[in-house]
């Protein structure tokens, strides 16, 4: 088989982790030829295709991002997109793609197999939000980056008497803030999930500083105050139909200030939480999707994305696992909650 591979949505680490085990498998074991599509969705969409084989994909292991590039595009905003697609892949001997993305580029890949696109999903984002997988890879790397943060942000907090919000990203879900708050002993973690009273943060807080301890206040980017909306970098929306977020954690900074008469400042982490290289259990679960991957195009499975459940790899359909998000359930959120002031 000639097999096309391609990553789509924000990277995260660990891409290139599966790029490798794909190939890697897929040639060895089973002598199948590999094509790279470039810059997710936009390469089949335009052609734009490059080498992948063994040569290609050596020391990559390591590496963060993604050798084929990533874009955004949504091909079913695109006029005769599937058609282009489809037409692509035949010029260029594709048998079967093999796409590696988030919510939005799974939801792409699930839709062209119900027009009759031989494909094969493998999950990833650092959010960690995608159904039918107990974890994407590229989540481990973003929590650990951001708790570091969190650790080095105590000891400014201790030092200035500040309250120091730090942003993270999760747009829907607060899987990034829940866990890296946790690890890294936050004051108060705020999520998409659940709306916020900012007099409640202010109180705990307040606390906080009464125990002579300054707090980390752990905030993802998608949370919204109770009495607001939530805060918009800009009203531009992507192909997917997604806001750019940015700024609750500045707004939250002022609102804190203004009501403890202490000072906050804000950190936003950003893609750094995306950037570099992969923790050991990303690159492990990045390779063991790749694998399990290669073995369900080689079968004809498809229409299949692999994912982790317990310690086992399995394969889902893809359908299911782009249904809706897994966002973190409330009594998760309550475990944080014993923290929060104290
Ligand atoms: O989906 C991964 C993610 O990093 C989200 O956490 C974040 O909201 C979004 O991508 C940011 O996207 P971009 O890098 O395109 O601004």
């Amino acid at each position: 088989m000639r097999i096309g591979v391609l990553t789509g949505g924000g990277d995260c680490p660990g891409l290139n982790a599966v790029i490798r085990a794909v190939v890697r498998k897929g040639v060895a074991t089973y002598g199948h030829e590999f094509v790279g599509f470039q810059d997710g969705w936009k390469g089949p969409l335009e052609g734009l295709s490059r080498p992948l084989g063994i040569a290609e994909v050596r020391g990559i292991l390591p590496r963060g991002g993604t050798i084929l590039g990533s874009s955004r595009t949504n091909p079913f905003k695109i006029e005769n997109g599937v058609e282009r697609i489809k037409e692509n892949l035949a010029a260029q001997g594709v048998d079967a793609l093999i796409a590696i993305g988030g919510e939005d580029t799974l939801g792409v890949a699930t839709k062209l197999h119900e027009l009759g696109v031989n494909v094969v999903g493998v999950p990833k984002t650092i959010d960690n939000d995608l159904g039918a997988t107990d974890y994407t890879f590229g989540f481990d790397t973003a929590v650990n980056i951001a708790m570091e943060a969190i650790d080095r942000l105590h000891t400014t907090a201790e030092s200035h008497h500040r309250t120091l919000v730090v942003e993270v990203m999760g747009r829907h879900a607060g899987w990034i803030a829940l866990h890296a708050g946790l690890a890294g002993g936050a004051n108060v973690i705020l999520l998409p999930e659940r709306q916020f009273d900012v007099e409640q943060v202010a109180g705990y807080v307040e606390k906080r500083f009464q125990h002579q301890y300054a707090p980390i206040v752990v905030v993802a980017e998608g949370a919204q105050p109770l009495e607001g909306q939530m805060v918009l970098h800009n009203q531009e929306l992507d192909s997917f139909g997604h806001v750019r977020l940015g700024g609750i954690g500045q707004w939250l900074a002022e609102q804190l200030e203004a009501k403890t008469g202490k000072e906050a400042r804000t950190v936003v982490l950003g893609h750094i939480q995306r950037g570099g290289t992969p923790s050991a259990f990303d690159r492990v679960l990045a390779t063991r999707l790749g694998l399990q991957a290669i073995d369900a195009v080689h079968e004809g499975d498809w229409g299949k994305m692999v994912a982790m459940q317990s310690t086992d790899i399995v394969r889902v359909p893809l359908a299911e696992a782009t249904r809706e998000l897994k966002t973190v359930p409330l009594e998760r959120y309550a475990e944080a909650e014993v923290f929060f002031g104290s």
